[in-house]
């Protein structure tokens, strides 16, 4: 076991820090920035079902849920094709309305996951097109499907899903891309301006790993005590946030909330005092300006900001207890960015609590019972 953690102490280190391949990996062969394309046999094979489809509605549990939210902000932006995101635990048992134009996305790391596989075969009978992104190959998900994409993450064993969520999110980000340069929804520069961002994701990973994991860590000294955590993010960080709060909650035991940030206003602004430590995310581009006034509520009621910004910020940052900063890139791939130092203060803060990080109590790597 020593062994296969190649010197990190713990899986969930190791997976943290195998992203900026883990991404590449996931990238490579389909993202051709010099020739200009994607390239997805999976999609293309079937580009008239997701052509014609009604809507797309993406089914998932967990962190895997998380990346389905980004996926819809990802596929209606740049594809203009509605989407829908459901728990598939809630999607199975509500005799949801599907038909044979609708295509169903069901996301899962180790696709075996037993609600998100009974939520896929009713959508199947109901005669949906139905599409995996799944990580762990040849699993019953992969096998039930029409189509999919596998995220080419490599084995994850740290129950806490890090490097799966990045690929995840890397997969919606290339169908996104290719569904909207394909409709015509996203034209020719905009494509190539956005591709050749993503391309460059793996960097700006490695880059947020070197100079944030002291830092981090140091930060994660501070809040070994703490007994609750709010997380805010608007847009694309809005599941980022969920996604980092889930993090927390799963491996510290620590209580922790993810929110959109306006929504802070409408009910858990009251829990805010100066014993509360709030993460909000708050890259330059997505809605900055209402992140800052965010912040100044925040600040009003003494509660303890960590904030993620971009390297250079101001605003956020003079007002901000802690500052961890990373590289600015385009609004739609902010949270994978974002999500790196937001997994290493889950791992610190539960490393100092003494918690078994790799195997929290209560959970189970994949959920294949009810
Ligand atoms: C993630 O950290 C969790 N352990 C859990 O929420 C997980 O994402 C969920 O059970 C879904 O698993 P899957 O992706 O293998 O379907």
């Amino acid at each position: 076991e020593q062994i296969e953690k190649s010197g990190y102490e713990h899986f969930m280190l190791k997976e943290i820090f195998e992203q900026p391949k883990s991404v590449h990996d996931t990238m490579r062969g389909r993202l051709l920035v010099d020739e200009g394309v994607i390239k997805m046999a999976g999609i293309w094979d079937h580009i008239e079902k997701f052509k014609n489809a009604n809507r797309i509605i993406i089914i998932a549990c967990g962190t895997s849920w998380h990346a389905g939210l980004i996926g819809e902000y990802l596929i209606e932006e740049y594809a203009r094709i509605p989407v829908e995101v459901e728990y598939a635990s809630e999607f199975r048992y509500r005799n949801p309305i599907i038909t044979d134009k609708d295509v169903v996305i069901a996301i899962s790391q180790s696709g075996e996951t037993a609600d998100t596989m009974a939520a896929l075969k009713l959508a199947k009978e109901k005669g949906a097109f139905i599409y995996g992104i799944c990580n762990v190959v040849d699993s019953s998900i992969a096998r039930i499907t029409d189509a999919g994409s596998y995220t080419h993450a490599g084995p994850e064993i740290g129950v806490a899903s890090t490097k799966a969520f990045t690929a995840q999110l890397t997969i919606l980000s290339l169908i996104a891309l290719k569904l909207g340069k394909h409709n015509g929804n996203l034209g020719n520069a905009d494509f190539m301006s956005l591709i050749a961002e993503l391309d460059a994701i793996p960097k700006k990973i490695e880059d947020v790993l070197s100079s944030t994991h002291e830092l981090v860590q140091n930060i994660a000294k501070d809040f070994v005590d703490a007994t609750n955590f709010l997380y805010l993010g608007r847009g694309y960080n809005y599941p980022a946030a969920l996604e980092g709060a889930l993090k927390l909650k799963e491996i510290s035991y620590i209580h922790a909330e993810g929110y959109p940030a306006a929504e802070m206003k409408h009910g858990p602004i009251a829990l805010i005092d100066e014993n509360m430590p709030i993460v909000i995310i708050a890259p330059k581009k997505g809605h900055y300006d209402k992140i800052v006034s965010n912040v100044q509520e925040i600040k009003a009621r003494k509660g303890k900001v960590i904030a993620v910004v971009n390297r250079g910020d101001t605003q956020v940052s003079e007002m901000s207890d802690y500052v961890i900063e990373i590289p600015e890139t385009s609004e739609c791939f902010s949270p994978i960015v974002a999500s790196v130092p937001l997994q290493l203060l889950a791992y610190y803060i539960a490393v100092y609590r003494g918690a078994n990080v790799d195997q929290p109590r209560n959970l189970a790597k994949s959920v294949t019972v009810e």
